[in-house]
Formats: structure tokens, C-alpha cells, sequence
């Protein structure tokens, strides 16, 4: 599977709602419209909507940016996914006019680009969307090496009587990358959908954050704002432009 940006939907586009309806956007929904302070929001891998919608039905203008036309078919299906602006490409370099007071990068996204130089010019591109005192947030996972087996690992992510999901992965640590396939198993038959991660850990992610003229403001371990800590598997942090350079 290529490294693209349209890739991941190319796989998944058909199926990703479905798949990823157990995960309830409330959290995540309140805490952005908090830190969006009225907004606009731009989020990139804006996807089919799933925090986007809730996110203007709240009252907030948003837009995106979205390397895979199938999503956006997706999006553009649903009510009220005509009215948000999306502009088809990559969210390492590509720009949506205006000044935005949040930037979202939500569900270990980040990680979708190749290395870290797309991902440090996905930090300088945020930056560049914010209006000054902006904030550009990132959920994604902790990378847990301890979890691979001889650089593999398979995990059940939910499990329920009639839809089971796993995740089929192998970990290239020279690299910083893994690749993964989540196997998904309905009374249907079964679905694989591939994704490929150039993972980082929170500190390289706050320095890229540095190097693009972010301050980091929080990091929470989930949208409801517990404490990141130790056993932590996923943060969200919330990083800042300052209101002067
Ligand atoms: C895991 S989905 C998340 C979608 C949505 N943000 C959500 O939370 O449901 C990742 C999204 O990012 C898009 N994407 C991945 N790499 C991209 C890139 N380099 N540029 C633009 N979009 C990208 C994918 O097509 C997909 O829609």
C-alpha cells in the first residue's frame, strides 16, 4: 500500500463510518468547541465528518483539508456536509484561505504522513492556518513497542457478539513505521483495511511543534481531559500560537 494521501480512503472510504460508529464524538465535541473559543476550525483529515459535523452543528464555521476524494464523497452525503469547504490534498502543504482559531489533527492522523519531514511541514502548515493566540490540537496514540512480538502484534480493538475488529500489525522501528490491517468481522463476511504510520513519540511531536513556533498550552490522555501520565496510550495535546512572535 502506497503512502498517500489518498490511499487510506481509497481502502476504507466505503466502510469507515460503519466501522468506527462505536466511537462516541461527545468528548472530543466539547472539549474543541471549548478550545475553538467561536472558532472557525479547520480540521485536516477532515474525513466523512465525524467530528466536523457535530462541530458546525454547534454553530462553528469549519473547513478542511482531505487527500482522499472518496471521504469526501462520504462528507458531502451527509446533511449538512455540502456547507463545509474542504480543499482535496495533502495537509502537509496544502492551504484553505483564511485565518483559523483551531486546527484540528484528530485520530492518530498525524501518523498517516511518510516521515517526519511531512510531519514537521504539517506542524509549519498548521501554524501557518492559525490567527495569532490559535490553537492547533493533535489526538494519536503513544507508540508502545512492548506490544510487538518479534515485530509483530495482533490486538483485538472491539469486540462485540456479531462485529468483531482486529488489528494485524508489523513494526519497522529503524524507520519509525508500522503497518497495519484492521480486520474486520461481520455476519456479512470480511473486510481488511490497510494503513500505513510513521509513528512519533509526544516529545518529538512537541518539538516539530517548536521548530513551526508552537508552545505547548495542555496534554490531556483522552478528550475528557484526564491527566496524561505514565500508563498513558493515547494524549491529546493542544499546542498554541503565541499572540505575539
Ligand atoms: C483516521 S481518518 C480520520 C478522519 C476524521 N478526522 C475522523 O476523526 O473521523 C484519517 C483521514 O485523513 C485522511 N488523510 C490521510 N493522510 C492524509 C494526507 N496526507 N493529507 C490529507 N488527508 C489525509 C484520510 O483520507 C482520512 O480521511
Amino acid at each position: 500500500m502506497p503512502f498517500d494521501a489518498g490511499a487510506y480512503g481509497r481502502y476504507v472510504a466505503d466502510v469507515y463510518d460503519e466501522t468506527y460508529a462505536y466511537l462516541t464524538p461527545d468528548a472530543a465535541v466539547d472539549t474543541l468547541a471549548e478550545l475553538a473559543d467561536g472558532g472557525p476550525v479547520c480540521e485536516f483529515g477532515i474525513g466523512t465528518g465525524r467530528l466536523a459535523l457535530p462541530l458546525a452543528e454547534r454553530g462553528l464555521t469549519v473547513a478542511g483539508v482531505e487527500g482522499s476524494p472518496d471521504m469526501v464523497a462520504g462528507l458531502r452525503a451527509k446533511p449538512g456536509g455540502q456547507r463545509i469547504e474542504v480543499a482535496v490534498g495533502d495537509f502537509a502543504d496544502t492551504r484553505v484561505p483564511g485565518e483559523f482559531a483551531l486546527v484540528l489533527l484528530a485520530f492518530n492522523t498525524v501518523f498517516a504522513l511518510p516521515d517526519q519531514a511531512a510531519q514537521v511541514a504539517c506542524f509549519r502548515n498548521a501554524a501557518a492556518h492559525l490567527r495569532p493566540g490559535g490553537r492547533f490540537v493533535i489526538e494519536a496514540w503513544v507508540p508502545d513497542p512492548a506490544a510487538f512480538r518479534n515485530g509483530r502484534a495482533l490486538r483485538p480493538v472491539r469486540v462485540t457478539e456479531d462485529d468483531v475488529l482486529l488489528e494485524a500489525a508489523v513494526l519497522h522501528p529503524a524507520e519509525q513505521r508500522m503497518t497495519t490491517t484492521k480486520v474486520r468481522l461481520t455476519a456479512t463476511g470480511v473486510q481488511l483495511l490497510p494503513a500505513n504510520h510513521r509513528y512519533a513519540w509526544p516529545a518529538e511531536l512537541d518539538l516539530m511543534a517548536e521548530l513551526a513556533g508552537l508552545r505547548r498550552e495542555h496534554r490531556w490522555a483522552d478528550w475528557s481531559r484526564r491527566p496524561f501520565g505514565d500508563t498513558s496510550s493515547d494524549h491529546v495535546t493542544v499546542y498554541r500560537r503565541p499572540e505575539r512572535p
